[in-house]
């Protein structure tokens, strides 16, 4: 494949994954077609070397693995991370309100959204729905509205004279409730929106009893530019990343690699990760542990492997704006279509250090692939990423990249075509033949 037809195949997984469960969902559908074995965190394990595995938990985390040739304390673990989730708008207990004959959709914001990007968009919905089946058991189902469903329609500028000097800005529990339908006092809005919901979901009334909805754009994703030498979609923070370390894993040489190789995705990175799924769980330890203890492996021999893993933490990178000039360090802009990002930050808000830096920055030149490196503005308070919060779990090395990108957290995020396979170059690179040696003097 080439470069424009990996965004391609890129743009059509984003699209397929409305929302953290779907990308899930769909990164499952595409590892059970390679021969991977999904296995059941609440059933034994019985991993052979070479053997192809996924542990999926609550539907929106997922692990990967890849089980060496070698042994563990030999190799160590080769980890990518990455996240499911977005920022958004997600739907609320209670769903709708009547307003002036109106049926709203209640919503709460999920993580650090630009709001106003959401206006005025063909928005829709995607999550999954939680019921009773006819056995009488709980089960999970996803469910997509593929058509533009709501809206947030902006005050007319006659009304809002002020917006393009002061910016367009929103009351999170007044103005952000979405237009769904015109409604009659009488009729009660959470029965139509049930309703509805059901009828998408193909269940009938009384099944369904909880639901994580997403509010997504309708909007497929698009190529750009003269040469059309850049890509816009929704989401590309943070599944961009999550395609480019599943690429990379499904080379068919890589997928032959001594050491064990894993891909973590976790859902909850953009409230900070604090869940039984999100990466500052217990989830990818309990996965790692699962792996070592399944060769039998003495407590002592668990300890090197780890010392002799490292992580590739990899989330997007804030690509140079030339109309933004004073939002950036001078001396650390970061272009698209130069290549990854090496993300740099004194207080560990980044995972990198020299050493890892080193390390990425070598592989980099081994997959003839450049770099940039990036570092915040320095009176400007910096994002973080699950880099630094699973390298301290872990005690792994751990190095933390990403393409970079523009309008991180707007509805439609762009980035350059160049970058994309670039990153799985370096990562293929990484999780094939790093070698993860360095001696002191
Ligand atoms: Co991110």
């Amino acid at each position: 494949m080439n470069a424009r037809q990996h965004v391609q195949h890129l743009l059509d997984f984003i699209d397929a994954s409305p929302s953290p469960w779907h990308a899930v969902s769909r990164v499952a559908d595409r590892l059970s077609v390679l021969q991977f074995i999904r296995l059941d965190e609440k059933l034994p394990w019985n991993l052979q070397p070479g053997g192809r595995y996924f542990v999926v938990r609550d539907d929106s985390s997922i692990i990967v693995f890849v089980q060496g040739q070698k042994p563990l304390v030999e190799t160590g673990f080769r980890i990518i991370g990455a996240h499911t989730d977005s920022p958004g708008l997600r739907i609320k207990p209670n769903p709708a309100s009547v307003i002036d004959g109106f049926l709203r959709l209640n919503v709460e914001v999920y993580g650090s959204p630009i709001l106003a990007t959401f206006t005025d968009r063909d928005l829709s919905l995607a999550g999954r729905v939680s019921y009773k089946n006819v056995q009488g058991h709980i089960a999970n189902r996803l469910v997509k509205f593929d058509r533009a469903l709501l809206r947030l329609p902006n005050l007319a500028i006659h009304m809002n004279r002020g917006v393009n000097e002061d910016g367009l800005k929103l009351h999170k529990q007044n103005e952000l409730p979405l237009l769904l339908t015109r409604c009659s006092e009488q009729q009660l809005p959470a029965q139509a929106f049930y309703a509805l919901l059901q009828q998408q979901a193909g269940l009938d009334d009384t099944q369904i009893l909880a639901w994580d909805l997403a509010v997504y754009d309708t909007q497929c994703g698009s190529f750009w530019g003269a040469e059309s030498e850049f890509y816009a979609d929704s989401r590309l923070d943070n599944l961009a990343s999550c395609h480019a370390a599943l690429s990379a894993l499904l080379d068919p040489l890589v997928l032959q690699s001594d050491a064990t190789l894993v891909c973590a995705f976790f859902d909850h990175e953009e409230i900070g990760s604090e869940s039984s799924k999100g990466a500052g769980g217990s989830f990818l330890p309990d996965v790692l542990q699962r792996i070592a203890f399944a060769g039998e492996i003495h407590k002592d021999d668990w300890h090197r492997a780890l010392a002799k893993s490292f992580m590739i933490s990899a989330d997007m990178a804030h690509a140079y704006q030339p109309n933004f000039p004073n939002a950036y360090d001078p001396d650390h802009k970061v272009f698209v279509n130069s290549g990854p990002v090496l993300k740099v930050n004194a207080n560990h808000r980044y995972s990198s250090e020299s050493v890892s830096e080193a390390f990425f920055g070598a592989w980099c030149g081994e997959a003839g692939v450049p770099y940039q490196k990036y570092s915040h503005r320095s009176d400007l308070p910096c994002g973080s990423t699950i880099g630094p919060i699973t390298s301290a779990k872990l005690g792994i090395q751990s190095v933390d990249v990403g393409n970079p990108l523009w309008a991180m957290h707007s509805i439609r995020e762009s980035a350059g075509v160049l970058d994309h396979e670039y990153m799985i170059r370096v990562m293929k690179i990484f999780l094939l033949n790093a070698n993860l040696n360095y001696s002191r003097s």
